[in-house]
C-alpha cells in the first residue's frame, strides 16, 4: 500500500475529493492538546471554597464550558435538573452519584462535582483507537494487512476483494468488513477504515438504502450497517440528512470519518464552513464541535438530502455475555420471560384487558419515543431476477 498524501494525527477536520491513495493516519495519538491538558489538571479547589448553590451551578457551568464539554454555562444546572428530576444541586449530586454507582463518599460539593464529572469521562481523553483512513487507487491492489480489521466502502463497480481462499465482487454502494490480510482489486473508488486494534469478523452487506433505519438528532436517521460484536466494539453506519437540516453543534469522543455518497450539504466547524460533495472523504477528530447542514433544496427526488458513510471506532452499545438475544430469548423460568419484558422484548401483540376496553392504541405505546420510531423505516427494494447482472471481474483479479 502506497501511502502518498498522508496526513498524520490530524488535530481539525479535514474534507477533500476522493483521491486515490489519499491517507489519514491516525495511529499515534495526536499531540496532547490544551484542552487535554486541562481536563487532566483541571484544579477544584475553588469549588470548595463556596456553599452557596447557587455560585456552585454557575462554577460548575463554567468548568464544563472551559473543559470543552459544552458551549453554555446553563446546561450544568439544567442537566442535573433534567437527569435527577430534583431541585437543589446537593439532592441531584448525590441523585446522580448513587444512579452512576459512584460509592466514594464525597468530602464537599466541590468533591462531589469532581468525582462526577471524573466518572463521566469530562476530565481525561477517551481512549485512543488506532485507526487508518485509505482511498483505494482504481487499477492497483491495496494491501490490507493481518492482525486488524478492514471496513470499508465500495463506491463503483468493478472492484474484488481476495482473500487467502476466495475472491469476492463487490459492487457498487455496498459495504464489508474484513478481519485480517486480504487485497482490494480493481477499478473502483473504495474507502477503507482499518482499526489495527481490533479483531472483528468478515462479512460483505448488500446495498446502502435510501434512508435510515434508526432516528437520529435534528430529523436525521442512521442504519448501522455493521453493528458492534459486543458492546463497545468498532461499527459501520450510514447517515442520512432531509433538506434543510441545520444540525446542533455537538462532539463525539472518539473520531469519525466517511465518505459523502449522495447529495451535498456544509460541515459546520470552529475553524469554519466546509462544502461536502458527493464523493467527498472526510476524518473528524475526537471532541471536535461540528455540525452538518444540508441545502433547503434537495437535489434529487430522495428523502436524503445528503448521505454520508461514517466510521465509528468504538460504541456504548451491543451485546454482552450478560446480555445478547441468543440468552436473552431462552426461558426455563417464568422469571426470564418477566426479565425479557422489563427489556422492552416482548414482540407480543399487545391485548387490552376487558375492562380497558377504550384504551387506545396510543396509550400503550412507550411514552418517551418519538413518533418517528414508531414507524417503519425499511424500504420496499423488491428483488426483480431480470435485474440480476454480472458483474465482470478485472483482469488482474481471476
Ligand atoms: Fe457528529
Amino acid at each position: 500500500m502506497s501511502h502518498q498524501g498522508i496526513i498524520s494525527s490530524p488535530e481539525t477536520f479535514i474534507v477533500k475529493p476522493y483521491s486515490p491513495r489519499f491517507t489519514v493516519d491516525f495511529r499515534s495519538p495526536a499531540a496532547s492538546s490544551d484542552l487535554n491538558n486541562l481536563r487532566q489538571n483541571f484544579d477544584f479547589r475553588s469549588f470548595n471554597e463556596t456553599s452557596s448553590p447557587d455560585i456552585l451551578a454557575k462554577l460548575g457551568g463554567d468548568a464544563l464550558v472551559s473543559l470543552g464539554i459544552t458551549d453554555n454555562v446553563a446546561d450544568f444546572a439544567s442537566s442535573l435538573h433534567t437527569y435527577t428530576g430534583l431541585e437543589g444541586i446537593d439532592a441531584q449530586l448525590q441523585n446522580c452519584l448513587d444512579r452512576l454507582n459512584i460509592y466514594t463518599k464525597p468530602s464537599s460539593r466541590g468533591h462531589a462535582i469532581e468525582l462526577l464529572l471524573a466518572h463521566t469521562n469530562c476530565l481525561a481523553s477517551d481512549r485512543h483507537h488506532p485507526v487508518r483512513m485509505y482511498c483505494h487507487a482504481p487499477g492497483e491492489i491495496t494491501q490490507l494487512e493481518s492482525g486488524a480489521t478492514h471496513y470499508g466502502y465500495v463506491a463503483d463497480d468493478g472492484c474484488v476483494v481476495r482473500e487467502a481462499s476466495r475472491v469476492v465482487p463487490v459492487t457498487r454502494n455496498t459495504f464489508f468488513s474484513i478481519h485480517g490480510e486480504a487485497q482490494v482489486v480493481g477499478d473502483a473508488r473504495c474507502i477503507v477504515f482499518t482499526h489495527f486494534d481490533y479483531a472483528g469478523i468478515t462479512h460483505y452487506g448488500g446495498e446502502v438504502e435510501e434512508w435510515g433505519r434508526l432516528n437520529y438528532i435534528d430529523g436525521c436517521t442512521d442504519t448501522l450497517l455493521t453493528p458492534p460484536l459486543r458492546r463497545g466494539d468498532p461499527c459501520l453506519n450510514a447517515l442520512y440528512f432531509p433538506a434543510g437540516i441545520k444540525q446542533t453543534q455537538h462532539t463525539h469522543p472518539s473520531i469519525r470519518c466517511g465518505m459523502v455518497i449522495e447529495g451535498s450539504g456544509i460541515c459546520k466547524t470552529p475553524s469554519g464552513d466546509f462544502p461536502l460533495e458527493c464523493g467527498d472523504v472526510f476524518f473528524l477528530p475526537p471532541e471536535t464541535y461540528h455540525s452538518f447542514h444540508t441545502h433547503e433544496a434537495r437535489q434529487k427526488d430522495t428523502k436524503s438530502a445528503l448521505t454520508v458513510i461514517a466510521f465509528h471506532p468504538d460504541s456504548d452499545f451491543g451485546p454482552t455475555d450478560e446480555d445478547h438475544p441468543m440468552l436473552n430469548r431462552t426461558f426455563f423460568k417464568f422469571l426470564h420471560r418477566i426479565r425479557s419484558a422489563e427489556r422492552g422484548l416482548n414482540v407480543a401483540p399487545m391485548r387490552p384487558m376487558a375492562a380497558d376496553s377504550e384504551i387506545r392504541q396510543s396509550e400503550i405505546q412507550p411514552a418517551d419515543v418519538p413518533d418517528m420510531a414508531l414507524a417503519s423505516h425499511a424500504p420496499a427494494f423488491p428483488a426483480k431476477a431480470d435485474q440480476a447482472v454480472r458483474i465482470p471481474l478485472p483482469e488482474n483479479a481471476k
